[in-house]
């Protein structure tokens, strides 16, 4: 039985070690946490950072494939894996493009695929230079190593402008033209080793403080809106390489244009309702693609779903309250990750409801998030 070795042991590697179980595979992680979310569930887990050589190299060695469940997987020692003979999916060059998020940018703009205008910077005095075109508002961004709006600060003037540099101190930045947008959107889109290829149906994501906080299932926008979705997530396909489920977010923008934001060379949290609701969840999908599987059908089984995140929003030890009463709705299902500790705004759980129609599973979805506290 196939071997996976997963680089990070969050909740998305967990879920993955979910389905390889399911489907009879063992599963080697590496995480710096000890009991991480997937070491809890997987064969073994390598206690080591992310970007950590020589644990990366062992668990090389120790698997059929290797994939990543987060974007500071260390790129450059996943390319020497793969140049002697590991199998590595997405491509470690394709992990190198996203990881930067300036690089990403230009790679899709040299592709041909709209994006926000974009510009690097170093200083104030860049900054000032960039807002002349630009106007305010504008986000200041982080290159490396941002995720969960982390890396973001938004500058509405320019007092933001010192705040903002501030926050992101010390780190590689650029400037994005703030996007308007009326919605935001996200497509998961899946290659598998043999080269097929599968769409999800367009989600619609709602951010509160640069943090995605629910997903609403199909997208309520017009079928045109999400059919463009659709073909803008195949067309940034046929520039990624590597096999492996991408989860690709947009704007919609008030003008009725669609956009890419940024994409994840992962599965993503705008997935995480397939669980429960698609024919073939996209966590099962991601093993399929990087072990050479046949790929399962992305189509819903149910009309509508709904999912919220349940973020920390305390520091100390996690306690999970309040089970029984979000249990009792019908459609409700809680996943809880696991995380030994809780803090302001982490990812410790989320809820998925799924209903007749959209506005039923928001409502379930608003009152069992309530029920539970953490
Ligand atoms: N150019 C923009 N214009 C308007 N809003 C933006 C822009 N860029 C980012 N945002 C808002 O901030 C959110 C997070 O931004 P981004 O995706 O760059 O950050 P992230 O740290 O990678 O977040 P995540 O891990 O949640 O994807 C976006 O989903 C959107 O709501
Ligand atoms: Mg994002």
């Amino acid at each position: 039985m196939k071997k996976i070795g997963i680089v990070g042991g969050g909740q998305l590697g967990k879920m993955i070690t979910q389905e390889a179980k399911k489907m009879g595979m063992s599963v080697y992680v590496i995480d710096p946490t000890e009991k991480s979310p997937a070491g809890q569930i997987a064969d073994y887990q390598i206690v080591a950072d992310y970007k950590d050589e020589k644990a990366i190299k062992k668990l090389g060695s120790m698997v059929d494939v290797l994939t990543f469940e987060i974007e500071l997987a260390n790129s450059k020692v996943l390319e020497d894996l793969q140049k002697k003979g590991v199998s590595v999916h997405p491509s470690p060059k394709t992990l190198d493009i996203i990881k930067d998020k300036l690089k990403q940018k230009q790679f899709l703009r040299k592709a041909g695929i709209p994006v926000a205008d974009f510009v690097q910077v170093e200083s104030e005095k860049d900054i000032l230079n960039v807002v002349k075109k630009f106007k305010y508002p504008v986000l200041l961004k982080a290159r490396f190593d941002a995720y969960d709006g982390r890396g973001n600060a938004v500058i509405y003037n320019q007092r933001d402008i010192k705040k903002g540099l501030t926050k992101l101190k010390g780190r590689k930045l650029y400037i994005e033209k703030f996007v308007p947008f009326k919605k935001e959107l996200a497509v998961m889109v899946v290659r598998s080793t043999k080269g097929e290829i599968a769409v999800y149906p367009v989600v619609e994501t709602i951010h509160r403080d640069n943090i995605c906080h629910i997903v609403k299932v199909p997208a309520p926008v017009p079928s045109e809106v999400s059919k463009k979705a659709q073909r803008l997530a195949q067309k940034t396909m046929k520039y990624l390489r590597g096999a492996g489920v991408f989860g690709i977010e947009m704007f919609y923008s008030q003008k009725g244009e669609v956009f890419i934001n940024e994409i994840a060379p992962r599965v993503h949290n705008s997935g995480h309702y397939s669980i429960e609701a698609s024919i073939t969840s996209q966590f099962e999908q991601h093993l399929r693609a990087i072990t050479g599987l046949p790929l399962g059908s992305t189509k819903l089984k149910v009309p509508a779903s709904v999912m919220i995140n349940i973020l920390g929003n305390r520091q100390g030890e996690a306690k999970v309250n309040g089970l029984e009463k979000a249990l009792k709705i019908e459609g409700v299902s809680v996943h809880i990750y696991g995380k030994k500790e809780t803090r302001p705004e982490r990812k410790m759980g989320h809820i998925t409801v799924i209903d007749e129609t959209i506005d039923k599973a928001y409502k379930k979805a608003i009152a069992a998030r309530r029920y539970i506290s953490i």
